[in-house]
């Protein structure tokens, strides 16, 4: 079975104190994860190490990086790259998220570029895309969904392809509490997956896991995260409450 997956996007919120704290509280329950779960959490740069800390010695908890560089080293002042990301132990970082390419302009060749990088150092990308409330309402999300994937990453081989997890984030749905319902995460998951079947094959598309991101909740988590194509969510303003995080990771198939 594909791997399911509860990861939080703290984004730019929490101080460090208050980061360790939710973790500390989240641990608390502590939620046995089975070998095909898994928790995630995203957090700024400055908490990577605290939360990589905290995580270990819980199985199948594991930090992630938010963001990276699409350049391997040098003069880019205040930049953090993915071999420095891979040098603290961490093995995964969201890449391309609505917000870094709605504020940062990051286009999907610049993606690719931090999607090749990551593969290189080892780091698993947790690779976002979505459409905005205008595609939606005109009706080609699928379109443009899949130019997202085929521009950052089907230049991959299969088996670079098989390290990646998908999270889909329909932008309208993010941080509006108006989350897709059951059905439309359901059919943009199968749809992404009938392309990446098209690509590489089936048995390879079935092996990737793919995330529905925008608006989880506490209460929508178990019906969406019940759908055959839904592997878990990528939670962003409810990763942030303790008790909501752990019914979202116990909400996992
Ligand atoms: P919300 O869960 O706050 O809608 O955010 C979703 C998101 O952007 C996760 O990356």
């Amino acid at each position: 079975m594909r791997k399911q997956i509860a990861a939080a996007n703290w984004k730019m919120n929490l101080t460090y104190q208050q980061g360790e704290q939710l973790l500390d509280d989240i641990l608390r329950a502590e939620i046995t994860l089975s070998d095909d779960q898994q928790a995630i959490f995203a957090v700024p740069f400055p908490y990577l190490l605290m939360a990589k800390n905290e995580l270990t010695g819980s199985k199948n908890y594991f930090a992630s990086a938010q963001n990276c560089y699409n350049k391997k080293a040098g003069a880019f002042t205040g930049e953090v790259s993915a071999e420095m990301i891979q040098s603290l132990g961490i093995n995964y970082c969201v890449i391309g998220h609505s917000e870094r390419r709605e504020y940062f302009n990051e286009s999907n060749q610049v993606l690719a570029e931090k999607v090749n990088l990551c593969l290189d150092n080892k780091i698993t990308p947790i690779f976002c895309c979505g459409e905005p409330l205008q595609v939606r309402e005109a009706g080609t999300q699928n379109s443009f969904v899949e130019v997202q994937l085929r521009e950052s990453l089907f230049h991959l081989s299969a088996e670079q392809l098989q390290q990646i997890v998908i999270a889909y984030e329909p932008i309208w749905a993010i941080g509006t509490g108006k989350t897709a319902t059951t059905e439309q995460a359901q059919e943009m998951h199968a749809y992404l997956r009938t392309i990446l079947a098209d690509q590489y094959g089936k048995d390879i598309a079935d092996t990737i896991s793919i995330l529905y991101g925008g608006s989880v909740k506490a209460n929508n988590a178990n019906e969406l995260f019940g759908s055959p194509d839904v592997d878990g969510g990528l939670v962003g303003g409810a990763s942030l409450i303790a008790a909501d995080f752990i019914q979202i990771i116990k909400s996992l198939k």
